[in-house]
């Protein structure tokens, strides 16, 4: 399938020249530091990686809603990025996104059918029988009673308010939805019963989605490939397959050691240890070096390029040729 949105070698700098407590400057961080993804039209693309490593900050850039500090953004193929917002956000209004925080989406003090008749109006559908029907309609494609639409936000459970999230956006037609974190916080059930209607409704609205996750369970279950994101980097991509069958990072390998139940390979990658990273002091190298069993001397010096492993499966490590012929071991 053809590309329907990408990114070439984005940057995004956060914060700086601000000033914080007592007057002082604060620094920018590159919370996106030159991260390249092309999206296929209809795949499911996971992005995953611990928390503050920049998934947010790459879906806000994507959308529009952020301005990419360097590289490019493409949306079907031609250049979509150089615009600052709100510009650059009208001009990717196919590209929609379903919020971290379902409940912050939502203005607590309207009625759930009146935000979404809002979003209608804003986008130009005058009629207000139109907006209406078309409410009703979309109500009942995520699984809603057309009776929800008088509700506030907070009569709503974690579920529902997910499911609202989904039908305020799908009224707008996107072909692109980025999903950020769209089970947190939700109990199995319910984790399973969104997966399914998110299944049902990429079939029936033709959509791609991006989807962002910390859960490797969840990524494994719904996405076609998965890119691996470690402080602002794209550390392996590779097919759903490839990245949990094969996996090449030792990041990557000591994510998912951390996860059993998923590693059927009895993973000898040892835990992640150190602390987690921090953008105020990205290490030199590559950026994994202090946290990596197999670091060597050149980890701490040389960024590691991105390797090809095999068609489809990208790596940016010095040593993945040693990550599975000579299994790690744990550090004594
Ligand atoms: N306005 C800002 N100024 C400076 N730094 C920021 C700003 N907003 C976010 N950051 C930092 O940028 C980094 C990336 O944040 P982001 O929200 O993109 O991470 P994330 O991967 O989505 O995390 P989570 O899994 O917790 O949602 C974090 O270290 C965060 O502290
Ligand atoms: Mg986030």
């Amino acid at each position: 399938m053809p590309e329907i949105l990408g990114a070439r070698e984005l940057v995004v700098a956060l914060g700086g020249g601000r000033r914080g407590l007592l007057g002082r400057r604060t620094a920018a961080v590159r919370a996106v530091d030159g991260v390249s993804l092309s999206i296929a039209e209809g795949e499911t693309f996971g992005i995953v990686g611990e928390s503050g490593c920049g998934k947010t900050t790459l879906a806000r850039t994507l959308l529009g809603l952020q301005r990419e500090a360097t590289g490019e953004i493409l949306l079907d193929g031609r250049r979509a990025s150089g615009r600052a917002p709100p510009a650059a956000r009208r001009d990717r209004a196919a590209v929609q996104y379903v919020h971290q925080d379902p409940g912050a989406a939502l203005d607590p003090w309207w009625r759930v059918g009146a935000t979404m008749d809002e979003g209608l109006r804003i986008h130009g559908v005058r009629d207000a029988g139109q907006r209406a029907a078309r409410i009703a309609e979309m109500l009942e494609a995520v699984g809603l009673d057309a009776a929800m639409a008088v509700r506030y936000p907070h009569e709503l459970s974690g579920g529902q308010q997910r499911r609202i999230g989904l039908a305020r956006i799908l009224l707008l037609r996107p072909r692109v939805v980025i999903l950020d974190e769209p089970t947190a916080g939700l109990d199995l059930s319910v984790q399973a019963a969104v997966l399914r209607l998110l299944r049902d409704l990429r079939g029936r609205f033709g959509l791609t989605y991006v989807f962002i996750s910390h859960d490797l369970s969840v990524v494994r279950r719904v996405c076609d490939r998965i890119a691996v994101m470690y402080l602002g980097r794209i550390v392996e991509e590779g097919s759903a397959e490839q990245v949990f069958a094969a996996p090449r990072h030792p990041y990557t390998r000591a994510l998912l050691a951390a996860a059993p139940h998923l590693d059927g390979r009895a993973s000898t990658a040892p835990p992640l240890t150190g602390d987690p990273p921090s953008l105020r002091a990205v290490p030199p190298g590559c950026r994994f070096h202090p946290r990596c069993a197999l670091a060597r001397a050149e980890c701490a010096v040389t960024p590691p390029p991105t390797d090809t492993v095999a068609a489809g499966h990208a790596v940016a490590c010095h040593r993945w040729r040693e990550t599975v012929d000579a299994p790690e071991k744990v550090p004594a």
